[in-house]
């Protein structure tokens, strides 16, 4: 990362208009811990961790950040941060411990006291309905390969719609559904485990029909706030210009990127070169009615936004960053390394450019039916330890938010790059270090370190930047 990309906060702040949403985003499963208390029922996520090897060093997400006894204090940094908006996620099986079937009044009334101690804050919540905690009786009955599990989200949609449908500012169905497909069912290194390759696809599918659905029964409940999705996106290049790579690239591009995106913006799956045509074929006899349900008006389009990807074809060596699952090297390409940038404590590279470039694309891909956008999602890990006595200098987060933000604002601008999108706001992942899934403990985004013994947080110098960034900008 070059020094120029990292904008100043006065450069920043002259660049954010008005209304633009500046929040924090997290997930009910990585920060709450508390997962027996108040009827909560079992996750896929509370089994998986479960199992010998599936987290790093066995760390258990049975406290996390104790955000569930201690949300007062974690809204009190937010309020201290400035931000307009928080982005949370509920746990299904919270509110539906079974998935199915009772909905469990205590897990509604948890949020409930959440979401009006955020608004007596000042704060406006975004709400996700799914971030990767499916009740583990639906994942024993199949999960997402299962089509009634779109069913049962639409329903628990439809109670949390019911409860707090006057209060919440928007509403996001899903979580990124290609990482639960393609890391849950297609690698099997997150929850639930599964090592299917393509034939996850109908994860996907399902997923996709789930948001439909739950957009549906968010309506009919008459909720005031606005709806969307949160996908994740990276821009792909091929790593050379043989043809194989491109054709991989081309075909990484649709199990990433486009399978999510097109059927939701377009009403219809990508089609796929020849070649690889028989990859996709769990998706080629898809009803148009299923389409139709997954292609809802969306009032904002949400884009998690990490790194680029390089796809190169031929068996990875499974020692890159990005293809540590031994399921890759039974695929017949690998993500090719970015030597020109630096890289976060995941390995993955830090290429703020890209953001703007991944804007320009989703608006030639997609034009009128792209929605106004959020980045629902933007943030990095770098090490940092496990116990601090002072505060944390934490200035390549500093370089990392400014640049990514910087670009996202530029691009966005009048004469920039993606002129023609509308950006509504960005969310930094994440406002505390937390349970970072099969990584455990060991890779801390938070702009508020967490010591995991003491459970004390001390909001690290990106803390203080993004502070002072919310308190810069034009009202
Ligand atoms: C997920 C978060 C996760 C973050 C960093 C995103 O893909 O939505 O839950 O913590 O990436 O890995």
């Amino acid at each position: 990362m070059t020094v120029q990309d990292a904008a100043t906060v006065g450069e920043l702040a002259e660049r954010i208009r008005p209304g633009f949403t500046l929040g924090v985003a997290s997930a009910a499963f990585q920060i709450e811990g508390s997962l027996t208390a108040d009827g909560r029922g079992p996750s896929s996520w509370d089994a998986f961790a479960e199992k010998p090897g599936a987290i790093v060093d066995g760390h258990s997400p049975a406290v996390a950040c104790d955000h569930y006894n201690r949300a007062d204090e974690d809204i009190a940094l937010m309020q201290d941060l400035g931000v307009d908006s928080y982005r949370l996620s509920l746990s299904w099986p919270r509110i539906q411990p079974s998935g199915k079937g009772p909905i469990n009044q205590q897990g509604l009334d948890f949020y409930d006291r959440l979401i009006d101690k955020l608004l007596k804050a000042g704060i406006s919540p975004m709400v996700t309905l799914f971030h990767w905690d499916t009740p583990l009786p639906l994942e024993h009955d199949g999960g997402w390969l299962t089509r009634s599990t779109a069913e049962r989200f639409a329903e628990y949609s439809a109670a949390a719609a019911g409860r707090f449908g006057d209060r919440v500012a928007q509403w996001v169905t899903l979580n990124e559904p290609v990482s639960v497909a393609l890391q849950g069912y297609a690698l099997g290194v997150h929850a639930p485990g599964r090592r299917l390759l393509f034939d996850a696809l109908p994860a996907a599918h399902h997923q996709l029909l789930g948001h439909g659905l739950a957009v549906q029964a968010l309506r009919a409940e008459g909720v005031a706030g606005a709806i969307g999705v949160a996908n994740m996106h990276s821009p792909v290049r091929p790593a050379s210009k043989r043809l194989t790579d491109g054709l991989m690239s081309k075909a990484f591009d649709l199990v990433f990127n486009r399978v999510y995106a097109d059927p939701i913006l377009l009403g219809h799956y990508p089609k796929p070169p020849l070649q690889v045509r028989p990859w996709f074929r769990a998706l080629g006899n898809v009803s148009d009615e299923d389409l139709k349900t997954i292609h809802q008006p969306l009032d904002f389009y949400g884009v998690n936004y990490y790194y680029p990807v390089k796809i190169a074809s031929g068996r990875g060596d499974g020692t890159t960053p990005g293809n540590h699952a031994d399921m890759m090297t039974k695929l017949p390409f690998h993500l090719a390394a970015f030597p020109e940038y630096q890289s976060t404590g995941f390995g993955w590279p830090v290429a703020p450019e890209h953001l703007g470039i991944l804007l320009r694309e989703l608006k030639d891909r997609y034009g009128a039916a792209l929605p106004p956008l959020f980045i629902t999602e933007s943030g990095a890990s770098f090490p940092e330890p496990d116990h601090t006595a002072g505060p944390v200098h934490d200035s390549d987060r500093i370089d990392y938010l400014a640049s990514h933000l910087g670009h996202a604002l530029r691009a966005t601008a009048p004469g920039g790059i993606a002129h023609d999108v509308e950006l509504l706001g960005y969310y930094v992942w994440t406002l505390l270090d937390n349970f970072e899934w099969a990584a455990g403990y060991s890779q801390r985004f938070g702009l508020v370190h967490v010591d995991f013994d003491t459970l004390e947080r001390t909001p690290k110098d990106s803390f203080y930047w993004y502070k002072s960034l919310s308190r810069a900008r034009r009202s």
